[in-house]
């Protein structure tokens, strides 16, 4: 029968996920597809690591051209991280007609355009889904489930890290240290933790949902943001007493034809409904103009949940293959045209 062929650019904690979900569900992809789906390869820096999952019918390689040069491969996924390298492969796999699909919020949030472009250029698909808040279908959320609507707000925990960080610390009474240390064991922080608890990784997630949201871009220099790395236990002692909890809350707000977008640890009630979002979970608040307001609630990190956005994502491309109309994206095409005429 037929078969689509994946090559991963990365095997880490959303690869290993990735290829579990492929072999676990395969019986509904083929019953929504008509065919097989298989990992084929993934680029790996070490040969030797021990990985959690069965690599049966799957080939690891150090060498980036055996997946972006192999004419069987349709879709890259790429779960490897990092921004100058992984931006250049990805326009590889463009230039090869090969449709991508990303985690990579450090990536999109820089070079989303240019990207975006280049997928254009070739018709190939690109989807990230997965990098923004896990398991939560925000993108896809904003872009079709809301299209038809104005968008004014959006207000988020969009970091699992930071958030497990001060659950742990507020519920338990654990130290930022311990709580941080358990946050990476998970597999929810970043390889460089330091993004997650500065707020810049939640910065980098407002800014994609800013763009998708409003169709306009925004630099990552004009988001004011402020982490999690000098709260104490005695300062959410204190938001305790007073009947508040401390979340690091993403705000974007478009009105007058501008964005404003922050993110910085906020005094919640107890009653606001982000503030009874604990551990590694997300939410994203999205006030539209006819539907109101509306809240978008999951998984922020972890393998399984990052892993289901990716292989959404994977179904998705398939699809719009079978039906001959790839080229797709989140942003609609009129992008562009929007972002320049965009009173910044
Ligand atoms: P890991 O560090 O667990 O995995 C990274 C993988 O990429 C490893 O297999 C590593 O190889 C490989 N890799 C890294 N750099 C290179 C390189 N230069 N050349 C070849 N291989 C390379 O990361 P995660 O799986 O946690 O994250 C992957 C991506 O997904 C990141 O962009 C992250 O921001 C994003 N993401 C992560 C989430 C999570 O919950 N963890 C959630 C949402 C997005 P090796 O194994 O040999 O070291
Ligand atoms: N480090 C990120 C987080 C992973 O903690 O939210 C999910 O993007």
């Amino acid at each position: 029968g037929n078969k689509v062929s994946i090559g991963l650019l990365g095997l880490g904690v959303v690869g290993t996920g990735v290829i579990k979900i492929i072999k676990d569900h395969q019986e509904k992809l083929v019953h929504q597809l008509g065919s097989d789906v298989q990992v084929k390869s993934a680029l790996v820096r070490s040969l030797d690591k021990e990985r959690d999952v069965s690599l049966e019918g799957t080939l690891l390689t150090t060498n980036p051209d055996d997946i972006l040069n192999d004419p069987e491969i349709d879709i890259i996924v790429e779960v490897m991280g990092g921004i100058d390298q992984t931006r250049e492969y990805i326009l590889k796999a463009f230039s090869t007609k090969k449709h991508v699909v990303s985690a990579n919020k450090d990536l999109v949030a820089l070079h989303g355009p240019e990207l975006q472009e280049a997928a254009r250029k070739n018709k190939c698909d690109f989807y990230y889904e997965a990098s923004v808040a896990g398991g939560i279908p925000i993108l896809r959320g904003i872009t079709e489930g809301l299209s038809s609507d104005r968008i004014t707000k959006i207000m988020g925990i969009v970091n699992g890290t930071t958030n497990y960080i001060l659950t742990k610390m507020d519920k338990e009474g654990l130290s930022y240290d311990v709580a941080l240390k358990q946050a990476q064991e998970l597999g929810f922080a970043e390889a460089d933790p330091t993004a997650d608890v500065e707020g810049l990784d939640a910065a980098r997630k407002m800014a994609i949902l800013a763009r998708l949201a409003f169709s306009m871009d925004v630099d990552l220099e004009d988001v004011k943001v402020k982490g999690i790395s000098n709260i104490s236990l005695d300062d959410l002692k204190y938001a305790n007493k007073l009947g508040y909890t401390m979340k690091l809350i993403g705000n974007a707000d478009f009105k007058d034809d501008k964005i404003e977008v922050d993110v910085q640890p906020t005094m919640l009630a107890k009653n606001h409904p982000l503030a009874s979002v604990n551990d590694e979970f997300n939410a994203v608040y999205v006030y539209g103009d006819a539907v109101g307001e509306t809240m978008f609630y999951g998984p922020g990190a972890g393998s399984l949940p990052t892993a289901t956005a990716i292989t959404s994502d994977v179904v998705s491309v398939i699809k719009n293959m079978l039906l001959g109309v790839t080229g797709s994206q989140h942003l609609d095409p009129h992008f562009d045209k929007q972002l320049k005429t965009a009173d910044k």
